[in-house]
Formats: C-alpha cells, sequence, structure tokens
C-alpha cells in the first residue's frame, strides 16, 4: 500500500506528522514517500505542483495531504499560488467527488456556536463535485468589454459550467452514500437564477428515478445556508456543485464545534484518493504546536477505509479519537473549562496510545 504524504504549508507539516504517526502505530505494509506541495514547493522548486510530486501521486494508492497556503504567496502570479497545487490535483486525478461529513461529537457540543440541542447528534455528509463548475470552467480571464452598458471598461470573468457526465456521476455517489445513512439526499442548487444549475436539479432529478428508495429533495443555495443554522438535522446527503460545496461545507463544519475535527475525502472513477482535513493551512498558528490533528488523523482513517480496504484499522483509529475525546483531552480550538489542554504532539500520542 503505497501513500503519498504531502505536508503542505502552515500547520501541515505537524499535523501531518501526527498523522503519519497514527499510520505507523497500526504496523500495516504501508510504503510512505514524501513530497513538498504548495508553497513549501514553490519555495523549494519554483512551482506549487513540481512534476515530481504529481508523479509520486499519480503512482500511490493514496494521498494523505496537510494544507497549502500563505499569506506570504498572496502576490504571486495565480499559476503559481499554493492554491493551485490541490487544484492541480484534484484535476488530474480525476478527483470528482468530494466527502465532508459534518458530524458533532458529543463531548464537543459545547463548543458548537449554535444552542447544544440543535448540533447534538448531528451528522450531515457534504458530497461536493469538485472538478467542474466556475471553478475550473473556461473562459476565464480579463480582457475589455466591447458591447454592453461598461463598453470599453476592463472585465474579468469566470464561466460557470457543468456536462451531463459530471452531474450524472456526482449524483450517483449521492444517492449511494445515502443508501448506507438514512436514505435522504438534498441536492442544493441556484436553479431560480442559474441555467447550469436548472440543468443540475433536472439531471440529478432523473438520476433519482433509479434509486426509488431515496428520498430526495432540492433546495436553493441561499435557503440552504440559512437552515444549516437553523435547523441542521434536518439534512442527511447534500450534494451540490463545486463553489457551493466549498461555501457550505465550511458553514457545517462549524456546527460541530470546530473545524479542526473535520476529515474529508476526494474520490475518483477508481477509488484512488486524496484524503486532507477540511479545515486551511492556518500560518497564524504555524509552527506553534497548537493545531488539532484530529481532523488529518480522521483523515487517515477514511483513507484506510475508501482507498485501501483496511476498515478495521479505520474504526480502530475512530475509536481512539473518541477515547481521547472523552478522556477530556483538548487542543486549543476545542479546549473548554474542566478540559484538559495538550498540544499537537500530546494529542498524537494520546491517539496512538488509545489505539492500543
Ligand atoms: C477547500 C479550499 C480550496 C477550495 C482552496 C484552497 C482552493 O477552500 O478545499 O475547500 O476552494 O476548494
Ligand atoms: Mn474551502
Amino acid at each position: 500500500m503505497k501513500i503519498a504524504v504531502l505536508p503542505g504549508d502552515g500547520i501541515g507539516p505537524e499535523i501531518v506528522t501526527e498523522a503519519v504517526k497514527v499510520l505507523h502505530a497500526l504496523q500495516l505494509p504501508f510504503e510512505m514517500e514524501t513530497a513538498p506541495v504548495g508553497g513549501a514547493a514553490y519555495a523549494a522548486l519554483g512551482h506549487p505542483l513540481p512534476a515530481s510530486t504529481l508523479k509520486l501521486a499519480q503512482d500511490a494508492d493514496a494521498i494523505l495531504f496537510g494544507a497549502v497556503g500563505d499569506w506570504k504567496y498572496d502576490t504571486l502570479a495565480r499559476h503559481l499560488r499554493p492554491e493551485q497545487a490541490i487544484l492541480g490535483l484534484r484535476k488530474n486525478l480525476g478527483l470528482f467527488a468530494n466527502f465532508r461529513p459534518a458530524v458533532c461529537y458529543p463531548e464537543l457540543v459545547s463548543a458548537s456556536s449554535l444552542k447544544p440541542e440543535l448540533v447534538s447528534g448531528l451528522d450531515i455528509l457534504i458530497i461536493r463535485e469538485l472538478t467542474g463548475d466556475i471553478y475550473f470552467g473556461q473562459p476565464r480571464g480579463r480582457r475589455i468589454a466591447t458591447e454592453g452598458d461598461y463598453a470599453g471598461s476592463e472585465e474579468a470573468f469566470d464561466t460557470m459550467r457543468y456536462s451531463r457526465p459530471e452531474i450524472e456521476r456526482i449524483a450517483h455517489v449521492a444517492f449511494q452514500a445515502a443508501r448506507k445513512r438514512s436514505k435522504r439526499v438534498t441536492s442544493v442548487d441556484k436553479a431560480n437564477v442559474l441555467e447550469t444549475f436548472q440543468f443540475w436539479k433536472d439531471i440529478v432529478t432523473e438520476v433519482g428515478l433509479q434509486y426509488p428508495d431515496v428520498a430526495l429533495d432540492h433546495m436553493y443555495v441561499d435557503n440552504a445556508a440559512m437552515q444549516l443554522v437553523k435547523a441542521p438535522k434536518k439534512f442527511d446527503v447534500i450534494v451540490t456543485g463545486n463553489m457551493f460545496g466549498d461555501i457550505l461545507s465550511d458553514e457545517a463544519s462549524m456546527l460541530t464545534g470546530s473545524i479542526g475535527m473535520l476529515p474529508s475525502a476526494s474520490l475518483n472513477a477508481a477509488h484512488k484518493g486524496l484524503y486532507e482535513p477540511s479545515h486551511g493551512s492556518a500560518p497564524d498558528i504555524a509552527g506553534q504546536g497548537i493545531a488539532n490533528p484530529l481532523a488529518t488523523i480522521l483523515s487517515a482513517a477514511m483513507m484506510l477505509r475508501f482507498s485501501l480496504n483496511q476498515e478495521a484499522a479505520a474504526q480502530r483509529i475512530e475509536a481512539a479519537v473518541k477515547k481521547v475525546l472523552a478522556q477530556g483531552l483538548r487542543t486549543a480550538d476545542i479546549y473548554s473549562e474542566g478540559t484538559t489542554r495538550v498540544s499537537t504532539i500530546d494529542m498524537g500520542n494520546a491517539v496512538v496510545k488509545a489505539m492500543r
């Protein structure tokens, strides 16, 4: 089992180190190789996704990814910015299906900014399409407008687009995931305004006919954003496009108390996957040893489950995470009075210990 380990920027290296420690503790035959990505790769090799890093990712069975991005790279040309690394990996490996679970652990109910009764028991799965939409649509760029009210002025433009096969395949992923849960899918769109998302809605409805056992409903994205903070437990599986999924998954993560707890998986048609925490590189706290490694550790568990066929090992890790939370161990982001504040490294060590 070959795992490409791409720590990246900011807190990436610190949290990935802990996840790797947990993987080693399983004593399974993993071959792990590390490569630079993001700003770190730009600094070392002049490109956020060097050919050598892409090759390592392509040859691996799974990819464990930390996070990319740092303010110090914000002024670089777009194609050299750290974010291009993750976008390039998604596109090159065809990682179209992004799973972002938002689960509220009982111990963290009070860490949420919502009332405990709204989030206790929360278990949502956001399935975000990851290789299409306005993120990748062409053409895009800047130019001088040649028509309309602003002819002669500078303008910038992006293209929102989805093709039928792209929508069909992500819809199938969502319905199949819902079958293993409470058999409900909410498709989020903006069909009242956007042609792309009327098309989305039509096709998801069509695919839904093949899953008569799964209840499908549709919601406009603005309403979904509101319902997520009003009555989040009404949702089970949410399926949506790349940009709406980006926004709603950040929103959903906060319901659970901390974005530092949420793993994610990005899969392609061959179930090869990239696994990363749902949070970013947090350069403001990098190097302080206070970042929460649990999202990355839980991402490693998802990797074992989805790409490496090691369900028992995945469950071992997940049970160990529950155990350390029950023991009252907390990194700064989830700390509250009466619990024990621990460092990134101590949290990783505690998970390893709890696995024994
Ligand atoms: C995410 C991130 C990325 C995205 C950025 C870093 C390109 O916000 O994974 O949600 O927008 O997809
Ligand atoms: Mn995001």
